[in-house]
C-alpha cells in the first residue's frame, strides 16, 4: 500500500530498525549509511533471527524496514511480528507480490525487480539499495534535507541505470580475471564506509555459486586476525571506488601483497593510485559515493558468476 506516511509521520520517526538475512541484511546496511547521512536518523541493523529471540527495545519513535526478496523468510517475518507488537511502525520492503511478509506489513514499498529465479538474489540487491535511498530522501525532507539536495540525489538515482550497464559492459574484463582466480579455494572481500556491506554481499555471492570459501570483511579488520590466512594462493578482492577513505584501503591493499596475496581491485576507471597496488583492476564509472554500491555489487556478481562457470 505505500508507506502510508504523511510528512509528519516521518518527522516523528527517531530512530531506525532494519530487520533483515543474507544479502537483505547487506542492503539493509547499505540503507544506515543513507537513513544517517540523509535524514540524521540513528539505524541499527539487526540479524532478523537475533532480533526475533531476544528481547528488543522499540521505542514509541521507532520505524522497522523489514527486507525480504522473498517475503517469506521465516527469522523475517517473526521479526516484523515482534516489532508490531511492540508498537514500531512496521515497513516492508519486498520483491514478491502478495508474500506473507508484504501483507502482514500492510505498509512499504515493492521492489519489482522481477523474479529471482536462481537462489542467489542478484537484482533484488540493487532494487532493495535503490529503494532504501528513496526512503532515506524522503525521511530525510521530512527533516533537514533541503528540496536542492533532495533533487540533486533523486537525479543520481536516475542515472542509476547507466551506471548498471557501464558495469555490464566490463563482462569480458571480469570474466578474464575470474578465469584467472578461478582455482583459488579461498578468497576474501574487503571495503569501508558504504563499501564493507558491498564487501560481504561480494564473499556471499561468491560462496553461494562457486562453493568457494569466500569471508567479507571490514578492510581495517583484516589485520585482527585474519590476515594471517594470506599468501599467494587466496586473492583479496578489494571494493575501493574512488571514495573518502580510499587511501587507508590502499594500505590494506599493500599489507595484503606484503603477504603475497594478489589484489582485485574493483575501484573507479582511471585511478592510477590504486591501480598501482593492485594485480587486477576492474574499472567502474565515476559516480556519487550513496549510489556507488550498484555498479560494484553488479561487478561483483559477475565475477561470482564467471568464476562459478569456469569451476
Ligand atoms: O528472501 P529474503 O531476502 O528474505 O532471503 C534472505 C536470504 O536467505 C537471502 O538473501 C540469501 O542470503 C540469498 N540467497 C543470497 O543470495
Amino acid at each position: 500500500s505505500g508507506l502510508r506516511m504523511s510528512p509528519s509521520d516521518l518527522a516523528r520517526i527517531e530512530r531506525i530498525i532494519v530487520a533483515a538475512c543474507g544479502t537483505s541484511l547487506y542492503a539493509g546496511t547499505v540503507g544506515k549509511y543513507l537513513f544517517e547521512e540523509f535524514a540524521d536518523l540513528p539505524t541499527d541493523i539487526e540479524q532478523a533471527a537475533e532480533f526475533r529471540y531476544r528481547n528488543p527495545i522499540i521505542q514509541r519513535d521507532t520505524c522497522m524496514v523489514a527486507i525480504s526478496q522473498s517475503g517469506e523468510t521465516a527469522d523475517t517475518l517473526e521479526a516484523v511480528r515482534e516489532g508490531m507488537r511492540k508498537g514500531a511502525t512496521v515497513l516492508g520492503i519486498c520483491n514478491v507480490v502478495g508474500s506473507t511478509i508484504a501483507r502482514e506489513c500492510a505498509r512499504g514499498v515493492f521492489l519489482h525487480a522481477g523474479p529471482e529465479i536462481g537462489v542467489a538474489s542478484t537484482k533484488a540487491f540493487t532494487c532493495q539499495v535503490a529503494v532504501l535511498a528513496m526512503l532515506a530522501i524522503a525521511f530525510g525532507r521530512a527533516r533537514r534535507l533541503s528540496m536542492d539536495e533532495g533533487a540533486k540525489r533523486v537525479a543520481a538515482l536516475r542515472r542509476v541505470p547507466d551506471l548498471a550497464r557501464a558495469a555490464l559492459e566490463r563482462e569480458d574484463a571480469i570474466r578474464k580475471i575470474a578465469e584467472k582466480y578461478a582455482h583459488a579455494e579461498h578468497c576474501f572481500f574487503l571495503g569501508r564506509g558504504i563499501m564493507m556491506p558491498v564487501a560481504c554481499e561480494g564473499a556471499l555471492k561468491l560462496k553461494e555459486i562457486s562453493y568457494i570459501h569466500a569471508e567479507g570483511y571490514h578492510a581495517a579488520e583484516l589485520k585482527h586476525g585474519p590476515i594471517a590466512l594470506l599468501d599467494s594462493t587466496v586473492p583479496v578482492v578489494v571494493a575501493v571506488p574512488d571514495l573518502p577513505g580510499k587511501i587507508k584501503t590502499i594500505a590494506n591493499m599493500q599489507e595484503c601483497r606484503a603477504r603475497g596475496a594478489p589484489v582485485i581491485a574493483l575501484a573507479t576507471e582511471g585511478d592510477a593510485e590504486v591501480r598501482a597496488h593492485a594485480d587486477d583492476v576492474i574499472e567502474l564509472p565515476p559516480c556519487e559515493a550513496f549510489v556507488s554500491p550498484i555498479p560494484v555489487v553488479v561487478a561483483e556478481q559477475l565475477f561470482a558468476y564467471y568464476v562459478a562457470r569456469a569451476r
